[in-house]
């Protein structure tokens, strides 16, 4: 008899944006007429930058020659795009990553996913409230965690982001081995400073700890004080990795690419104490279970370090912050409080009411979509997320119909 991975039956019903989306798609079978504006699920919505798209179709005319094809590339990623992403995006600040310490692969998502598989079943978690749902299903797919119970799963550590510490959270009382951290945030858009930010690193130090830092927004910040990525930090390479995607930072959430830092003396311990590396145990995984992004989404990512490549991606995300701005000031008047917005493309707002509530009445009232704070965890109720990620025509009109149903 096949039996299942009875951890799936711990699972809420369904992930949380398919979810999002299957109500979505019932009220507009529902309502033909009504004109629905997408400011939940962060997809972007404008297209590639040129360079990157050039360099595509550059790399897909290379594909049809004989003299030109690539077959199976590097696991890994092909070194121009590895080297590309050492110099561009930490050594120029500071951050001594090297090419070979990079690894591309098709999505944050899954590599902030697949990580938790190098680590032994019984390591204690402490994990962000609100958080990014997928550092937390695939820990209970994993077995990690008992049953969910009164909105949390038994045998985690939330790490609560409320309005009490500024949606930072702090350090936990008991000890813990793995610990996740996004910022700039999501869902919440708070960021982190380096001083707060190296608490936890020397924490990490301190307890043999690793931290999982998802970096995925980093484009978005405005405050040149703030820390991009955690090897910023001293003595975070020894205890961090980091996920970074071109996902937000230049438009390829349809594309697919992204990648992963782990420095090659990040270390985790065995039963017996011994120190084992994680970059070659991360390479095994990886060299198994993946076979590399696309050469022409390689050349493309590789494209948006250029000069151009820059300046065009970097439009893209002025474009969407000047969306973020118009959010936070359409709040500023109606007098919700909020966080994020300023060095991030989400908008966390304090909806004064049950969060699905407030999804639900803004959906029928005036078509917006937005996503439900709970849905993000227990500590997310009360609150709806705005994304910034639409045009600035459906941005704009979208503040619109919310003005005249909340501050009715
Ligand atoms: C989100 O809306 O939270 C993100 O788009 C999800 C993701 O990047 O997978």
């Amino acid at each position: 008899m096949i039996t299942i991975n009875e951890h799936y039956l711990k699972l809420q019903a369904s992930y949380l944006f398919s979810d999002i989306a299957k109500r979505v798609a019932a009220f507009q079978k529902n309502n033909p007429d009504k004109d629905i504006i997408k400011l939940g699920i962060g997809d972007v919505t404008r297209g590639l930058p040129a360079a990157a798209i050039k360099a595509f179709h550059d790399a897909v005319d290379e594909m049809a020659n004989d003299a030109t094809f690539k077959g199976y590339g590097p696991e890994q990623g092909y070194d121009f795009l590895r080297q590309a992403i050492a110099i561009n995006d930490f050594q120029s600040r500071g951050a001594d990553i090297a090419a070979d310490e990079i690894f591309v692969s098709d999505g944050a998502k899954c590599d902030t996913g697949n990580i938790q598989e190098l680590f032994s079943q019984d390591i204690k978690i402490a994990i962000p409230d609100p958080v990014y749902p997928v550092y937390l299903d695939t820990n209970v797919m994993a077995g990690r965690t008992g049953t969910f119970t009164d909105g949390r799963y038994q045998g985690l550590i939330y790490l609560d982001s409320t309005r009490e510490n500024n949606f930072v959270p702090t350090l936990p009382a008991e000890d813990v081995d793995l610990i996740y951290l996004c910022f700039p945030n999501n869902p919440t858009g708070s960021t982190i400073s380096k001083a707060e930010l190296k608490t936890w690193v020397d924490y990490a130090r301190e307890h043999k700890a690793l931290i999982l830092f998802d970096a995925a927004y980093e484009a978005f910040i405005r405050d040149e004080s703030l820390p991009k990525s955690i090897y910023e930090i001293e003595g975070a390479k020894e205890v961090a990795i980091e996920f970074r995607s071109f996902s937000k930072s230049a438009g390829f959430t349809g594309t697919r690419c992204a990648y992963t830092v782990v420095p090659k003396q990040c270390a985790a311990y065995d039963s017996s104490g011994n120190r084992h590396f994680l970059h070659s145990l991360w390479n095994r995984r990886h060299c198994t279970k993946f076979n590399g992004v696309s050469y022409p989404v390689q050349r493309a990512a590789e494209a948006v370090y250029s000069e151009e490549g820059k300046a065009q991606a970097k439009a893209l995300i002025d474009y969407y912050m000047e969306n973020s701005m118009a959010v936070c000031n359409t709040m500023d008047t109606l007098g919700y409080d909020y966080v994020g917005g300023k060095n991030s493309p989400y908008i966390w707002i304090d909806g004064r009411m049950d969060s699905w509530l407030f999804f639900d009445m803004l959906l029928n009232k005036t078509g917006v979509v937005c996503t439900p704070g709970a849905g993000f965890g227990k500590c997310g109720n009360g609150y709806i997320r705005i994304s910034a990620f639409n045009s600035h025509e459906k941005v704009k009109e979208a503040m619109q119909r919310l003005t005249k149903v909340l501050s009715a």
